[in-house]
């Protein structure tokens, strides 16, 4: 069989660990990197070994051996890189979030729904191994009914800055940006169930805080603490058509006494704690019990599920297996999220379905 040949569509820092993926499957033969920053385009080329490097992604979308693309831009363009692709019959992979807005992201169903191209979102979490051997658990309904579910991704002195502080650019801040990690991990184990309602809250009390210098955090490339145009804090609760409901906290800067992650799921028969580490809580012979599968990592995996990631890409683009992140996923977490900013800014509950 011949290789499948794909191109990355921004090079900055998560297209190297897509790069990487690609790099080490057998299968796959990069072919091409685009940027605007044609240097970094070029620098990441050699770096990987990929024969071509251009500033502008319609050149490489042109290249009829390119079967698939990574979309690794900010988020602005996420859309308008997705659409074209599918329309230059390219397999895609959507970097998260899979758009700024619902519109750009029903834009994307739609052309996908046209096409026959695999259209996969990057909700890299959902390929860690402690996040498939729960979801074996829950498949086999070992934790019966999931009601309720518990999100949380909060930073104390974590602005990234440059892009991601800037609204028009990344749609949003920590709830676009680490909040729909969680708020995807728990909506994809509850079983995707269908939205009703969600009541939010967003603040902007701290800001940037660029004045701590003494903790260490991860910067844009760009970074500038004087341009902030995103929240600090948001949450909500999420009721599901099924009746079970989700809390969800996410922050970039928050006074907590540590940075700390929380994905739990809890349901009729068992719970389990995703994040930090995985862990099963059920009842047996009148006992309660907690499970600790043996496996490599309880926590998340970073490399590992990038590199699952790119085989589920690979293995969906081929027809050889489903998509565990398809772009009706992609959606409707962006609805949610959106949601999430409407109800925060009419200040009460906004009703979906
Ligand atoms: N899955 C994850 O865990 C994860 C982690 C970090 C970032 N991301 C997502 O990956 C995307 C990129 O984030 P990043 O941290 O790599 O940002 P980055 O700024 O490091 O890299 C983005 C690159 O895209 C290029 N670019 C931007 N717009 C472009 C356009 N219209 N045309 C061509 N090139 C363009 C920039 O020049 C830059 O090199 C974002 O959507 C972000 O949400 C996902």
């Amino acid at each position: 069989m011949t290789n499948f040949r794909v191109g990355v569509i921004g090079a900055g820092s998560i297209a190297q660990s897509h790069l990487t993926a690609y790099s080490q499957n057998p299968e796959v033969e990069l072919i091409a990197v685009a940027d605007m920053n044609l240097e970094r385009a070029q620098t990441v080329a050699e770096q990987f070994g990929a024969a071509r490097a251009y500033a502008d992604p319609h050149e490489l979308l042109a290249d009829p051996e390119i079967d698939g693309v990574s979309i690794c831009t900010w988020n602005n363009s996420h859309a308008s890189w997705a659409v074209a692709a599918i329309e230059a019959g390219k397999h895609v992979l959507v970097e998260k979030p899979l758009a700024r807005t619902l519109a750009e992201a029903e834009e994307i169903q739609r052309v996908a729904a046209q096409s026959d191209r695999v259209v996969q979102v990057g909700f890299v979490r959902r390929h860690s191994p402690n996040c498939q051997v729960l979801k074996s658990f829950i498949d086999a309904e070992e934790l019966g009914e999931i009601y309720y579910a518990k999100a949380s991704c909060l930073r104390r002195v974590g602005n990234p800055g440059g892009w991601f502080a800037d609204k028009e650019l990344s749609g949003g801040g920590p709830l676009l940006d680490i909040g729909i990690h969680v708020l995807d991990l728990c909506w994809y184990l509850m079983g995707s169930p269908g939205v009703v309602s969600v009541s939010g809250n967003t603040y902007d009390k701290l800001g940037s805080r660029g004045n701590v210098t003494t903790m260490p955090r991860y910067k844009a490339a760009d970074y500038d603490p004087d341009k902030n145009t995103v929240e600090d804090l948001a949450n909500a609760v999420i009721r599901f058509e099924n009746g079970a409901s989700l809390l969800l906290d996410c922050s970039f800067s928050l006074h907590a006494t540590k940075d700390s992650i929380d994905v739990s799921v809890y349901g009729e028969k068992g719970g389990a704690e995703l994040e930090p580490a995985l862990q099963i809580a059920t009842e047996m012979h009148d006992s309660v019990v907690n499970i600790e599968p043996q496996i490599a990592s309880r926590s998340f995996e970073f490399g590992v599920s990038f590199a699952n990631e790119i085989q589920n890409f690979v293995d969906a683009s081929r027809g050889r297996a489903e998509s565990i992140a398809p772009a009706w996923h992609g959606v409707e977490i962006v609805r949610i999220l959106e949601a999430i900013y409407e109800s925060a800014r009419i200040g009460r509950e906004v009703t979906l379905s």
